[in-house]
């Protein structure tokens, strides 16, 4: 049977993949609850149409450079979920600046601290954060496998971080925050597995969204529905490993 995860928690949902995320996980597993961030109402109104007419979704506002608003972020997911955890956190939100970004003697340092603000340090004190509501969820249903039925910790990065995959160089600020959250997650699978959570860096594919372009190769529908397989099929196994949206192993 396909594992169902209660609640959950996603990034950045307000556009692109994580917009598509958010109406793909509504449809698949009707989950008790769905968070879903976001920062400005005037470019979030589909979500927070959606979230009006989906009692079980619920928009909350974060900027994830906010690092000291995520224990209040907890805490309310704490309290809707009234002791059942988080079964399910999509670090998705990210930031890649195309400016002033691609050779050596363009690289400003704020952009830099920027990339890894968004990229790197939120994705892991969000974690952070949410373990004590992950390892909860996991503890609820000790008979199920690891995975989406216990607790999941998704990093969509992207292969832009890969080092083996650097074939053109720039994008340094992009390229290097991804890289790292790719090591911070590995880390993490080894850190967490023994308190029943799994942890994957994911990459979404090219996907057409605003970062992606329009040139990108599929769209956000084939992208998330590829997430969510992958999601599916997670195991102890597998759980550390750098996978693609199609379910293929990504080159670090
Ligand atoms: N599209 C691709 O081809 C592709 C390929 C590989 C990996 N990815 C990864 O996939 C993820 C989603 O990308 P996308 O293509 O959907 O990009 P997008 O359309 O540009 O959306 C980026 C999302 O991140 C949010 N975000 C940016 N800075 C934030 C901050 N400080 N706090 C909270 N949220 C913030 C944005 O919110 P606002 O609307 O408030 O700015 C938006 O929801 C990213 O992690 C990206 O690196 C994308």
């Amino acid at each position: 049977m396909t594992p169902r995860p209660k609640n959950i928690v996603v990034t950045g949902a307000n556009r692109g993949i994580g917009l598509e995320l958010v109406k793909q996980l509504i449809f698949r597993y009707n989950p008790d609850n769905l968070f879903a961030t976001y920062r400005d109402p005037e470019n979030s109104k589909e979500l927070l149409k959606l979230a009006e007419q989906n009692g079980n979704l619920h928009a909350v506002v974060l900027d994830v450079q906010n690092f000291e608003k995520y224990a209040e972020f907890v805490s309310k997911v704490e309290a809707t979920t009234q002791g059942a955890g988080v079964n399910l956190l999509i670090n998705n939100s990210g930031f890649f600046n195309k400016e002033n970004n691609s050779s050596l003697s363009q690289v400003d340092k704020d952009d830099l601290l920027r990339h890894f603000a968004i990229n790197t340090l939120a994705p892991i004190m969000l974690t952070k954060a949410f373990l004590p509501l992950l390892e909860k969820a996991s503890l609820q249903e000790p008979s199920q496998p690891l995975g989406l039925g216990r607790a999941v910790v998704c990093q969509v990065s992207t292969t832009m971080g890969s080092i083996g995959d650097n074939t053109s160089g720039g994008a340094y600020g992009y390229r290097i925050s991804k890289t790292a959250l790719n090591q911070a997650s590995k880390n993490m699978s080894f850190d967490l597995i023994p308190k029943g959570v799994l942890v994957i860096p994911l990459h979404p594919g090219w996907v057409r969204t605003d970062m992606g372009g329009s040139n990108a190769l599929i769209n956000t529908e084939e992208s998330v529905s590829g997430i969510l397989s992958v999601l599916e099929n997670l195991n102890e196994d597998t759980s550390g490993h750098f996978m693609r949206f199609d379910g293929k192993e990504a080159l670090w």
